[in-house]
């Protein structure tokens, strides 16, 4: 696999004229710096960085740093985070938060084995961090920078070992001091040029040696993504008090909160027995489109893995979504 030498320069030269300016960004000394990065990068776990922005600003407006951070209570964490979802990142973020000043000296891990010992660090997050905060010769392989070298190589995502190609070409990839630079340069350039559905091949800067581009084929794209449309069925179980069961056993690799109960597979009839069908929703989750059926019904019982909670209940935190649906619901009484 080639990955010719200029790659990392010309990107970052690219980054330098051409990045968006971002809070967390800015170039500060240590405390500052890992706090910043830290917050982004679960903040930018599978959130776009525009719905990001609004939520780090107010958050570090009202967190001003990481000591203050380990110490802050956790339902003044998630008010804060309200509307990003996935809220077991911000029970992971204070959980690593207390880890790295209580028990680290207020010192992120340098290596990556002890980084992703930390909750909520992964591969993607343990090298983006000790690339970001410690200049390391790393790389944060994210879904931007993925597609940036299937790109560059022509093939497909899912016949490339990244981490194969970035320890083969390590070399080449890390020959300009400014790791740290690089690595966020490089999901800049995914996100701003190397674009999923219409990258913008003319003005790329590393289009010469571009297998894509150079296949003359940049119109019919090979990752084309495809909307994976989902049919979900939520069931709302309602009683007299104006109470609603809520679960936190769904399975589904998202809406992990305490939530209402979501099932997926297509059902066959005998499940909807008894149940009034509300409304479809169509709704938007990460990359995946959710058609959703509501479907509610009064009991005086409710399944095990369920409890009962005021639909007015501010106190239970529930994400924005399954709010909408409190309020929906209301209007049954
Ligand atoms: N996604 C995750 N971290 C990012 C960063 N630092 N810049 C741009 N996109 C990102």
């Amino acid at each position: 696999m080639h990955i010719n030498k200029n790659l990392s320069k010309k990107i970052i030269c690219w980054y330098d004229n051409n990045k968006r300016t971002l809070p967390w960004r800015v170039k500060f000394n240590s405390p500052k710096k890992l706090y910043y990065r830290l917050l982004s990068e679960f903040m930018l776990q599978q959130t776009q960085v525009k719905t990001v922005l609004p939520y780090f600003k107010r958050f570090t407006k009202e967190i001003e740093t990481l000591t203050r951070l380990s110490t802050t209570n956790k339902r003044k964490i998630f008010k804060l985070w309200e509307g990003l979802g996935y809220y077991r990142r911000a029970t992971n973020l204070l959980k690593t938060a207390k880890i790295i000043t209580k028990e680290n000296n207020s010192i992120l891990p340098k290596n990556l084995n002890e980084i992703k010992k930390l909750p909520g660090i992964g591969d993607y997050t343990g090298n983006i961090l000790l690339a970001l905060v410690y200049n390391q010769p790393r790389l944060g392989i994210d879904g931007n920078v993925k597609r940036v070298f299937s790109r560059i190589l022509n093939k497909h995502e899912n016949k490339l070992n990244f981490e194969k190609i970035i320890e083969k070409n390590k070399k080449k990839l890390f020959n300009s001091k400014r790791n740290s630079d690089f690595a966020e340069a490089l999901m800049e350039f995914g996100a701003l040029i190397c674009k999923p559905r219409d990258p913008h091949c003319k003005i790329c800067p590393i289009k010469k040696t571009c297998k894509f581009y150079g296949s003359g084929n940049t119109k019919k794209l090979t990752d084309r993504i495809r909307a994976n449309k989902l049919s979900y069925n939520i069931f709302c179980y309602l009683n007299k008090k104006k109470q609603i069961g809520l679960t936190k056993n769904n399975n589904l690799g998202f809406l992990k909160e305490y939530n209402l109960p979501i099932v997926r597979k297509k059902l066959g009839k005998k499940s909807f027995k008894n149940w009034n069908f509300l409304c479809n929703y169509k709704n938007s989750i990460s990359n995946k489109k959710l058609d959703i059926n509501l479907y509610y019904k009064f009991a005086n019982r409710i399944p095990k893995d369920l409890n009962w909670h005021s639909l007015y209940n501010k106190r239970v935190f529930v994400p924005t979504f399954t709010k909408k649906i409190f309020r929906q619901v209301e209007n049954l009484y």
